[in-house]
Formats: C-alpha cells, structure tokens, sequence
C-alpha cells in the first residue's frame, strides 16, 4: 500500500482582475498491484494499438523472405502480407519444391498446414540461365534409362527458347513489372521481389519473384479458347501489347472453373502468368496465344475502348523505371507499343487486326509497326536529330495515324 498527498491549488479570475486562491489537499492510498504496471508503456491500452489504415505492418517478423524493396509497399494489402508470412512460416516445415511444369527453376512454396501458398522464381534460375535446374535435368528414355537431358543442343525446343531480347538475370523484376502495370484489369496475381534465407537449406539468399498461387488453375490449351470470354480475351492481350510479351502460350495462362457459366456460354476465367520474358528490347519475338482465337476477332466494349484511351504513357514509364527496367529501348518498346494499341482502338480496330501490325508475322521479317518506326529513325536522320525526344514522338504519332486506319 502506498499514501500519496495531492495538493491542487485553484485559481479564480474575478471580473475586477483580482485572484482569488483556494488550496486543497488529499490523500490518496493505492494498492501493491498499481505499481505492477510495466512502467516503459504505462499509458498504453490493452489489446492492440490502432494505426493509419494506409500503413501494413508485419506482425510476424520475416525471418526468411524479406521484401526487396521494402519501402513501397502501398500497392500491398494486409491480405498478401499475411500471405508471404505465412510462406515465411511455412519454410521452417516445407523445402519449396520445383515444378514439373516449364522450363526454368520455379518454385511452389506452403503455409505451415501445407497448402501451397505462392511461387517464387528466382532470378538467376530462368529458362535461359547457367543456373537454370531444368537446364541438364535427368530425363527417362524410351529403354528406361536416365539420361542427361541437355537443352544447350540444336533441337527446335532448345531454339525455341532463347530470347535475344530479355537481358539475363531480369526476369523476375519483369515478373513485378508485369503485375505492376496491370493494375488489377487482366488479374495477374500479386507479385514482389523477394530475398529468401538460407535457400532451400543451403545457407545462401536468393532473389526473386513471389507469385500468389491460384488454386485450381489448369494450362488454358488444356481446354481450348471457346471455355473462355470475349472481355477476358481482351484484358490479356491489351496487357500483352503493352508489354510486347514474347511468352503468352497457353500455358502461361491458368483457366480456373467459374461458378456458373458466363452469358458467352464460357465456363472458366483467366489468369495470366509467367512475365519474366516481357518488355523486350526490341519488338521481333512478340508471341500471343489469343491471336488465334475468335475472341481477339470480336470488337472492343466501349469500357475498353475507354480504358485503353485513359492509358497514361508517361506515368506507364515512370511505374517501370520505379520497378527496375532500365534499358532504354524496352522503354521505347513499351511506350511504341501502347502508342500502337491507342491509335489501333480509335480507329476502331480490333486486338487481332493490331496484333498484326504490333507483331512479325515470320520471324525474319520486320512487323509494319517496327518498319513504320525504321522510317521515322530515317526521318531523324536525315533531319539531323538523334535522340528519341519530342520530334521522334509527334513523328511517330502521325505515322500511327497513317498506319492505324479504320479497315472495312
Ligand atoms: N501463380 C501461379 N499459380 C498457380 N500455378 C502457377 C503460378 N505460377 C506458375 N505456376 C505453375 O508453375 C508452372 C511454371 O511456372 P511459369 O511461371 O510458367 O515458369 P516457366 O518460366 O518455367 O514457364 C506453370 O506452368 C504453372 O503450372
Ligand atoms: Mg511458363
């Protein structure tokens, strides 16, 4: 027990200016347990602290996956942060585990239950890289043997892969871009650059992309395009456009079963994954599995002509340099590209009809979108101008003009 003496002294102020004072004093007596308290927070509330809504704050220290760049972490809701925590949580149960499906080191890792949770892909492990675990893996030949399965040889699936455009080591942050830009219209899952500890037990970190998994998704050419809609077709191949993706084959697009059927008669949604290959330096290796589609043959809603209008350029570029694409040319690519899709879809184009201009339709000859920018670099030339600032722009726009008419 303890006796404490209050004196309060109160002052009055009378209306002719002169105090008047008044002294009290009490006494009051506490109890042992008043003193328990911790005596660093003695004004904290019990329970927890409420903080601004914008901030995300880990309750779980990461102890292995760390985010890279930590500070920008206003796109991430609390939802996907209790995600990563949980994969966090889950490495000290689970060794993530490659997966059979792809060609490049890829990753499923899970919560402590064991659901799989997200997908890392490292960025020194892509398909084209020294370290890519796929590279030599141990294949069964037809007498049962295993073998060596070496992709450096000359088969066409080994060609196939190689892309002059994508600078070694930079896929995953073109993983991050990917997600970045889309801004929830095509879906593509929450993704981050990640550092793992100790990666998978052998003492040394890792950088790479964390992907949330999509449960359930099977590869979209499993099922053939008519499962899916007109709107979906669109969302991915505005997005494709814009990054030049050199990779949309239909595995790289999960089709997850819909609760009921669409208007279309469509019975699954998409999912695009898998960006590591795009924003290329230069628009020779586009690939797009919607091409074929009839849904890319149908006209754009009014929505997505609205969207595709609302496209802010500029701002795109700033969002790409602030994640990390650096090259100059992918840059152009980008902003060519959109510059593309805009002058297409006011001129009532379909994605098809601008896939053809934005795309070779061979591999050895120039698409009419990279011949009519050739004449534009012939333009500056012969002007004297050689950088890529606002002269090269209104020229091109204007070619766009030329190039990207109504057709009948
Ligand atoms: N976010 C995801 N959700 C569910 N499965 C995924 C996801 N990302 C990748 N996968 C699975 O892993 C496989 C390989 O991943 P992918 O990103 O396509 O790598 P690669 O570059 O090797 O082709 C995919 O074909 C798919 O089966
Ligand atoms: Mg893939």
């Amino acid at each position: 027990m303890t006796t404490l003496n209050i004196h309060l002294l109160f002052i009055s102020l009378r209306d002719d200016h002169s105090f008047g004072t008044l002294s009290v004093t009490a006494q009051v007596t506490l109890p042992a347990s008043f003193w328990a308290y911790p005596t660093k927070t003695p004004f904290l509330p019990a329970g927890p602290i409420a903080l601004p809504s914008t901030e995300i704050i880990s309750s779980v220290p990461m102890q292995k996956i760390r985010l890279v760049h930590e500070t920008d972490r206003t796109h991430l809701d609390k939802d996907f942060i209790a995600l990563l925590e949980s994969a966090n949580a889950g490495l000290e149960e689970w060794t993530p585990e490659l997966v059979g499906e792809g060609e490049g080191g890829t990753y499923f890792m899970r919560n402590l239950k064991g659901d799989i949770v997200g997908v890392f892909k490292p960025e020194d492990e892509d398909p084209q890289s020294p370290s890519n675990p796929k590279k030599n893996k141990k294949v069964r030949d037809e007498d049962g043997d295993d073998r060596d399965e070496d992709r450096d040889d000359d088969s066409d699936e080994s060609q196939e892969k190689l892309r002059t455009t994508i600078p070694l080591g930079t896929t995953a942050l073109r993983e991050v871009a990917a997600y970045r830009l889309d801004r929830g219209l095509a879906g593509v899952p929450v993704t981050v650059l990640v550092e793992v500890d100790d990666w998978r037990e052998n003492g040394k970190k890792k950088i790479g992309s964390f992907q949330k998994f999509v449960p359930k998704g099977a590869a979209s050419w499993d099922l053939g395009p008519s499962k899916y809609s007109i709107a979906d077709t669109h969302k991915i191949g505005i997005l494709d456009l814009r990054m030049h993706n050199t990779d949309r084959h239909g595995g790289n697009m999960l089709a997850v079963a819909l609760p009921q059927k669409g208007i279309e008669g469509n019975t699954h949604g998409l999912v695009p994954i898998d960006h590591g290959y795009c924003f290329p330096t230069s628009m020779s290796e586009g690939s797009f599995e919607w091409f074929y589609w009839p849904q890319a043959k149908k006209p754009f809603s009014s929505e997505m002509l609205e969207y595709i209008q609302k496209i802010d350029v500029e701002e795109d570029q700033r969002l790409l340099k602030s994640v990390g694409i650096v090259e100059e040319e992918a840059l152009r690519v980008n902003k060519i590209a959109t510059l593309a899709l805009k002058a297409g879809a006011k001129a009532g184009l379909n994605l098809y009809q601008i896939a053809c201009i934005c795309s070779r339709k061979v591999p050895d000859a120039l698409s009419p979108l990279e011949l009519a920018c050739g004449q534009v670099e012939e333009q500056m030339k012969q002007k004297g101008i050689s950088s890529f600032e606002e002269e090269y722009w209104s020229l091109l726009n204007a070619k766009l003009s030329e190039l990207l008419k109504p057709m009948h």
